[in-house]
């Protein structure tokens, strides 16, 4: 964990904050003094992170679909209503489907897309008034996607969801370059393999779960899989203003995966 206070005072979004990395980055954003909007489609989920985050924090839990524009907008009107603006947007929600494109289904692909390419892309749109606003009045603010490895180089049978990620990738740049005077930064991170229950759902696929957890662990070079926690200290760094010349990038955290 960390000393650190680097977003005492600052209002912060999280989509898919209901579990796995977006937990983590919801309790990370809180620890470091946040006011944290927990929204996930899972409702009972962001609930308990909102418990976890503790009696201190004044953030709130909501009900969030990335794919429906009426959901968001009515969360961007939440967090104007408590927050009245917002510094930090974390792009978090993400769903995985195993598939060729010849297994993948255009019910599978349209629905890929929707999650976790247009979804970033509409939650950006719609919370863009509340970030510009306050960008102009403390001079920054952020947004950090979270996109994947597998948005960088690929993987047999995840043809939709790598090419989803592609997708993120090239957003944050184009977004990054949008938005870069008017003091919004935009950068993306790219995990690897991170134990979270998306991993475990793959897992479950498995004859022997024990047997494939050590395969996979042994799989990045340092011989070990990321959690949660890595990932939310990366997006914090992304998000906090000591990274304020850093816009358009995609940080990669992989255990030196994609460095093979
Ligand atoms: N776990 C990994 O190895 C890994 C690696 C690289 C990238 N990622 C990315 O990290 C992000 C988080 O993944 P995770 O591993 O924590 O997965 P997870 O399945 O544990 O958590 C994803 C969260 O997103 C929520 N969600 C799903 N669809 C949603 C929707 N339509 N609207 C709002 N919320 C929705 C889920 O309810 C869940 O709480 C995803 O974008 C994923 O692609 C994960």
């Amino acid at each position: 964990m960390t000393n650190a206070r680097r977003f005492v005072g600052k209002d912060c979004v999280v989509t898919g904050a209901g579990g796995g990395i977006g937990r983590a980055v919801a309790l990370r954003l809180a620890a470091e003094g946040a006011r944290v909007a927990i929204l996930d489609i899972d409702l009972n989920g962001a609930r308990e992170t909102l418990f976890l985050c503790g009696d201190d924090h004044h953030g709130f839990a909501g009900r969030l679909d990335v794919r429906s524009e009426a959901s968001i907008a009515n969360a961007a009107a939440q967090a104007a209503e408590v927050f009245g603006g917002v510094d930090v947007l974390v792009n978090n929600a993400g769903i995985e489907k195993l598939g060729s494109i010849e297994e993948t289904t255009p019910d599978v692909w349209d629905d890929i897309m929707a999650v976790n390419l247009r979804g970033p892309y509409l939650t950006s749109r719609i919370f863009a008034p509340q970030l510009l606003a306050r960008a102009a009045s403390t001079g920054g603010a952020a947004v950090v996607h979270n996109a994947s490895l597998m948005g960088q180089v690929s993987s047999p049978r995840l043809a939709a969801y790598c090419a989803s990620k592609a997708g993120l990738i090239s957003l944050t740049r184009s977004m990054a370059l949008d938005f870069a005077t008017r003091k919004i930064r935009v950068n993306c991170v790219c995990p690897g393999i991170i134990h979270t229950d998306m991993l475990e759902r793959r897992f479950a696929l498995e004859a022997n779960r024990e047997e494939a957890y050590q395969r996979v662990s042994q799989r990045p070079p340092v011989h070990y899989i990321g959690n949660p926690e890595d990932v939310a200290a990366a997006i914090a760094y992304l998000a906090a203003d000591e990274s304020r010349f850093v816009t358009g990038s995609a940080l990669t955290i992989d255990g030196g995966v994609g460095a093979a």
